[in-house]
């Protein structure tokens, strides 16, 4: 396990500034871009255009494709961490008629304007930290959260977990981030922070004429798929099936990089191919035995 950490350039400030990791809903909804509700929530089609298709590369129709392959329409199903509840609202357009969400929290507007798109959106409040669902499920869905804990916390997560699925349940997890080694090593802890420290540094230096300052924000945590699942293995979890998707995302991060994978044909391929070893979204199947 390895602490993630993402550096951005403060025109306000001057020194360095140390944020720590999210902990409200409020700083995960603003990580999120904040959970506004636009025009889109006009139509489910403006709703699905903005929110799920093409959405951060295409991340959820990663998991959309993982999730249908695995989990049955008929199964009663838990989504925790839903955010915005994109993925889960795709599903009970495709039939999955018994999905309920959850989250620390909704806000009033966003609860609102999604039940009035789709009547059939059920919520409620779950800290997967402090305790279990309150009933079993059939299937649960975690997108995009576990790069929030710590190894102490995972655990916590799979405990509960656990303790919230039927016996035979299934848990359909996404890594939420690249795995632990060398590359996102080099990605994150090497390249973006130099682009950022030294590069956008200096280029808004030439312009202002003022050095900004930095800060540096602890965003969540790096595992890799063996870390997870002998956590999982802990807690009665059997891995059935993993795979990895999302291969440029943690490239395209990168100012120099996005750059070459947007102008050069051969540079998106050869990315794509060594992007095998950082893939941002990874799935797994799990079953609790
Ligand atoms: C990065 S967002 C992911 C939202 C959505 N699943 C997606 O893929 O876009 C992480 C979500 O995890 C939620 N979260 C963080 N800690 C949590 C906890 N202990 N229990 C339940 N949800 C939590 C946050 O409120 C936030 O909505």
């Amino acid at each position: 396990m390895r602490k993630w950490y993402k550096y951005f350039l403060d025109p306000d400030g001057n020194g360095k500034k140390l944020l720590g990791i999210d902990e409200s809903y409020e700083e995960h909804s603003m990580a999120m871009g904040g959970y506004d509700v636009s025009e889109a929530y006009n139509s489910k089609s403006d709703f699905f255009n903005k929110y799920f298709f093409g959405y951060h590369l295409g991340r959820f129709q990663c998991y959309d494709e993982f999730i249908r392959t695995h989990v049955n329409k008929e199964d009663n199903i838990l989504s925790i961490a839903s955010g915005r509840s994109a993925n889960e609202l795709y599903l009970i357009e495709k039939g999955y008629n018994n999905i309920t969400c959850s989250d620390l929290d909704i806000s009033n507007n966003m609860y609102l304007a999604t039940v009035n798109l789709f009547p059939q959106f059920k919520f409620y409040r779950l800290n997967i930290l402090e305790s279990p669902a309150p009933e079993t499920y059939d299937s649960i869905l975690n997108l995009s959260m576990i790069y929030l804990f710590d190894k102490n916390k995972l655990r916590t997560f799979f405990q509960n977990v656990s303790q919230s699925l039927k016996s035979g349940g299934k848990l359909v997890l996404d890594s939420a981030g690249s795995p632990d080694n060398y590359m996102s090593y080099l990605i994150h802890d090497c390249l973006l922070k130099w682009e950022s420290v030294y590069l956008l540094r200096a280029k808004r230096f030439i312009t202002t004429q003022k050095l900004e300052g930095i800060v540096v924000k602890h965003h969540g945590f790096r595992f890799t798929d063996d870390d997870i699942i002998s956590v999982a293995n802990e807690f009665g979890f059997k891995l059935h099936n993993k795979k990895a998707y999302c291969f440029l995302i943690e490239f395209k991060r990168s100012y120099l990089l996005n750059t070459l994978i947007e102008t050069i044909k051969t540079a998106k391929n050869i990315f794509n191919i060594v992007g095998k070893q950082v893939p941002y979204v990874r799935m797994f199947y799990f079953e609790k035995i």
